[in-house]
């Protein structure tokens, strides 16, 4: 089974048919909310809000290691699909664009981002390709199936937030190579990688990052609204044409 987790504009699945609510004690404390265990196109698939149901919880204040550790409990997890809103830094990912990133920086600080802490024995997991490849080629087929168009590659910059980033600071992730910007990739993914489960992001440009294009004076959240409203639908056709090829 697949689990799903939803960023901003994502904390209900449409077409998901909910069947329990199972609620995991970890030793890392809550996760962001009770798992939601249910059906997706005739699939059995978890669920789990990032930003907990009521979108209330901020990107640096998300217990991530309760989170990894609770969908780490479920018998027969296959990978994790982590869906997130982005921001654009090259400038040909524009509002809209789906994308399958290869590569992450990580500009985050003072998040738990280990589960190597007191008596746990130190690993240092192999990170060089931070996501499953395998997952990442079936969201990529998975996309082409129904004709969705996604940008396969490119680097997620995760920042701090929860502000938006400056335009300097932009440019200077843009430097530094990254493509699209947001703030919960990260420890998310490396977690995921030290409990070896396979994780893969698709990502939802919802606007040009700060200084960038559209977003030269500002960033419109009316706009970005928009996209995530018409976006969103596009994200859930390939994840459920990824767990319908999962079925086949
Ligand atoms: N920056 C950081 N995170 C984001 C952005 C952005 O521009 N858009 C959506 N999440």
């Amino acid at each position: 089974m697949y689990a799903v987790i939803g960023g901003s504009g994502l904390s209900k699945l449409p077409g998901f048919q909910l069947e329990r609510r199972q609620v995991f004690r970890t030793p890392y404390g809550e996760p962001s909310g009770a798992l939601m265990f249910g059906h997706l196109a005739d699939e059995e698939v978890v669920f789990l809000a990032r930003h907990g149901y009521g979108h209330t919880i901020a990107p640096h204040q998300i217990n991530y290691r309760a989170n990894m550790s609770a969908l780490s409990q479920i018998a027969d997890l296959d990978g994790i699909l982590s869906v997130a809103s982005v921001g654009g830094i090259r400038p040909d990912l524009l509002p809209g664009q789906l994308l399958i990133p290869d590569q992450i920086l990580d500009y985050t600080s003072g998040r738990p981002s280990t589960f190597f802490e007191g008596s746990a024995q130190v690993e240092h997991i192999d990170f060089t390709w931070p996501y499953d490849q395998t997952l990442r080629s079936g969201l990529r087929a998975a996309a082409d199936a129904i004709n969705e168009s996604v940008v396969f590659g490119g680097c997620y910059a995760c920042t701090q937030g929860p502000r938006l980033e400056t335009a300097a600071e932009v440019k200077r992730l843009a430097r530094d190579g990254a493509d699209i910007v947001g703030m919960t990739g990260m420890p998310e993914a490396a977690l995921a990688r030290e409990l070896n489960i396979p994780y893969a992001h698709l990502a939802l440009v919802v606007n040009s990052a700060a200084g960038v294009g559209s977003s030269a004076q500002e960033i419109s959240h009316a706009q970005i609204a928009q996209v995530v409203a018409a976006g969103m639908s596009r994200v859930m056709g390939v994840v459920k044409s990824m767990i319908q090829l999962h079925r086949d």
